[in-house]
């Protein structure tokens, strides 16, 4: 159980950047393009970016004030600008461990999408991320973000703490639906069985 009293003053007060995508006193992870094989469509666009460099794609600093069923964890995302192909710079995507687990994201700067993946049925979605928006992703629904504007895409996931992530189902078969550039604008399009 949580007391008041034990939480240092960066589980009580987040204090976070939307320009730069942190968050004080937070953990950060960090992916490369390195880090995202077999995540992106076009492989030999994914393999050719590669031998040019391995460019930071994204960043999440999380805060976990407490493990206990009733506690929260939150963190701010960043995503670079940029594309493999067609296809945007985007997060690896994932379920949560606690498939009932669900979880909200608030858009802080940027322009982006949430593609939404319903496990049991596939049915999917795409959804706006920008300020001002907020994108419910309910439990038992895999999700990834990507960056579709120019600048870099900042905001913040609010989900329980037991949810844990969840990348196994993902890094076998990917999402049913990749986002792509067309004629300027994002759209779902399906991916080969
Ligand atoms: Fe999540």
């Amino acid at each position: 159980m949580s007391s008041l009293l034990a939480l240092d003053v960066n589980a009580l007060l987040g204090r976070f950047d939307p320009e730069a995508g942190t968050l004080a006193g937070a953990k950060r992870v960090e992916r490369r393009l390195s880090d995202l094989k077999g995540v992106f469509l076009d492989e030999v666009a994914y393999e050719t970016a590669c031998t040019e460099g391995d460019p930071l794609v994204y960043s999440v600093e999380a805060i976990e004030p407490g493990t206990a069923d009733g506690d929260l964890h939150y963190g701010v995302g960043l995503i670079q600008p940029g594309r493999i192909g067609r296809e945007y710079f985007m997060t690896k995507g994932h379920l949560h461990e606690w498939r009932e687990a669900a979880e909200l994201y608030i858009g802080l700067r940027g322009k982006g999408v949430m593609l939404l993946e319903d496990e049991a049925t596939g049915e999917s979605r795409m959804l706006p991320l920008e300020p001002g928006m907020a994108v419910y992703v309910p439990g038992h629904t895999g999700h990834r973000t990507a960056n579709v504007g120019d600048e870099p895409l900042s905001y913040i996931g609010v989900f329980p703490a037991r949810a844990g992530h969840d990348y196994g189902a993902y890094a076998v078969r990917n999402f049913r639906y990749a986002i792509l550039d067309e004629d300027g604008a994002p759209r779902m399009i399906r991916r080969e069985p």
